[in-house]
């Protein structure tokens, strides 16, 4: 038998490969009797096990033992840096008072902005720590984190600096995106549009000069900001080189999604209400579709999003946490994938397809993330399960053994 010569790092070896990638037709994109190989953190080949001369590998050979490995998980919308909870209007809302009615008093996102201006940047990043740490141990290890409760230049910079600041400490890729377009600030009220402008020609070009920020993202809401709103934020992202994205039609049908899709948008976000027109502009652009179970659950929504049609479509769909005080405290992604299938119908290989695959999609890192494939990022998790669908299936325990981040082992 031919042996393939192979350098590198490591190499994985009596490993299953849930690749994740549809170049393998088999259900997860399973590879059976696969090795794989790692150099300068990155996945440099995936080959047959039974080719490879051992003896003559330099590098550090793991044995999986025959357990799974799959790519690093990705929560692609989350709003984990913030201040303060919301438990006491949960509590009220349990009595059967709206969300929408919150707001609309004063309470909802501008409390979380109240808290959340209260703190500097060190103590904002220490605070939301344990809640990125808790989403690491589950296998995260690319996250998304938005800004959205300063509401102030200095307050919106402060929050992405914090993200900047806990991806600076942690085995973690965080992509950063400015959410400035959240809710209208008390300093504004009454008046959106002047905050809309103040959004559009002060904070978001000192987050895009300051690189930090990689895309813009606009609730568009009753609750939130019209559609024509969004547009001023849109062109300005334009404008200054960032992505687009939206919180759209969670509430309500603003036709959000169909105008994200017109800017290219990475992502339409939410979307229970989405209607076949807003399907077809998301295929059409390449727009990614985000499920957010966690926030459906945690409303009591009972408009479910159109999962058959989005399916039917083509539409790849992401599943994330939108981990945020208000909707969604849930800082487990396993969570979000379970709830995707229970509540939505996705099956267990949509929902893990929606935390690897589309959700590197969704923050523009398709190339390059949520797969086993040669020239990925070596973000790897090795699994104690005897099939993939277990790890979205129980809770309260983890199976997850390994977590490997560009390459290299994390120990906690
Ligand atoms: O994704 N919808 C708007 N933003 C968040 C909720 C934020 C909050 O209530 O604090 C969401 O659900
Ligand atoms: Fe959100």
């Amino acid at each position: 038998m031919t042996r393939t010569p192979l350098y590198g790092d490591s190499l994985w070896i009596n490993v299953r490969l849930a690749t994740l990638d549809p170049q393998h037709a088999a259900p997860y994109g399973a590879l059976e009797a696969h090795a794989l190989l790692v150099r300068d953190g990155r996945i440099a080949a995936i080959v047959p096990q039974a080719g490879i001369d051992l003896a003559a590998f330099a590098g550090e050979v793991i044995d999986g033992a025959g357990r799974w490995l799959t790519p690093g998980l990705i929560d692609c919308h989350t709003h984990l840096v913030y201040g303060g909870n919301r438990a006491a209007e949960w509590e009220k809302r349990l009595t059967g008072v709206p969300y929408q009615q919150i707001a609309a008093e004063g309470g909802g996102i501008v409390s979380t902005v109240r808290a959340t201006r209260a703190l500097d940047e060190e103590a904002l990043a220490d605070l939301s720590l344990p809640r990125l740490k808790a989403l690491m141990r589950e296998g995260v290890t690319t996250v998304e984190i938005k800004s959205g409760y300063g509401l102030t230049l200095e307050d919106e910079l402060k929050q992405l600096g914090a993200a900047r600041r806990l991806a600076a400490g942690l085995p973690v890729e965080v992509a950063p995106t400015l959410l400035a377009a959240h809710a209208v600030p008390p300093e504004f009220a009454g008046d959106a549009d002047g905050y809309i402008e103040h959004v559009v020609n002060v904070i978001l070009p000192a987050a895009a000069r300051q690189g930090l920020a990689e895309a813009v993202d606009v609730f568009c809401e009753g609750v939130g900001f019209s559609p024509a709103q969004a547009r001023r934020v849109f062109d300005a992202a334009r404008q200054h080189g960032l992505k687009v994205k939206g919180h759209v039609e969670q509430l309500s049908n603003l036709h959000g999604a169909a105008l994200v899709a017109e800017y290219h948008g990475l992502s339409a976000d939410h979307i229970e209400y989405l209607d076949d027109a807003g399907v077809d502009a998301l295929k059409a652009a390449g727009t990614v579709a985000v499920l957010l179970p966690g926030a459906y659950y945690f409303l009591r929504e009972t408009q479910q999003p159109p999962v058959a049609r989005l399916r039917a479509a083509g539409v790849p769909m992401a599943v994330s946490t939108d981990l945020n005080p208000g909707t969604s405290p849930f800082a487990s992604l396993r969570l979000a994938l379970n709830q995707a299938c229970v509540l939505f119908g996705l099956t267990p290989e949509e929902a893990l397809a929606g935390a690897t695959r589309h959700a590197a999609q969704a923050l523009g890192r398709g190339a390059t993330h949520g797969r086993l494939a040669e020239g990925c990022v070596a973000d790897l998790l090795l699994w104690d399960i005897e099939h993939p669908a277990e790890i979205v299936y129980g809770l309260g325990t983890n199976p997850l053994q390994l977590r490997v981040f560009r390459g290299v082992i994390q120990h906690e």
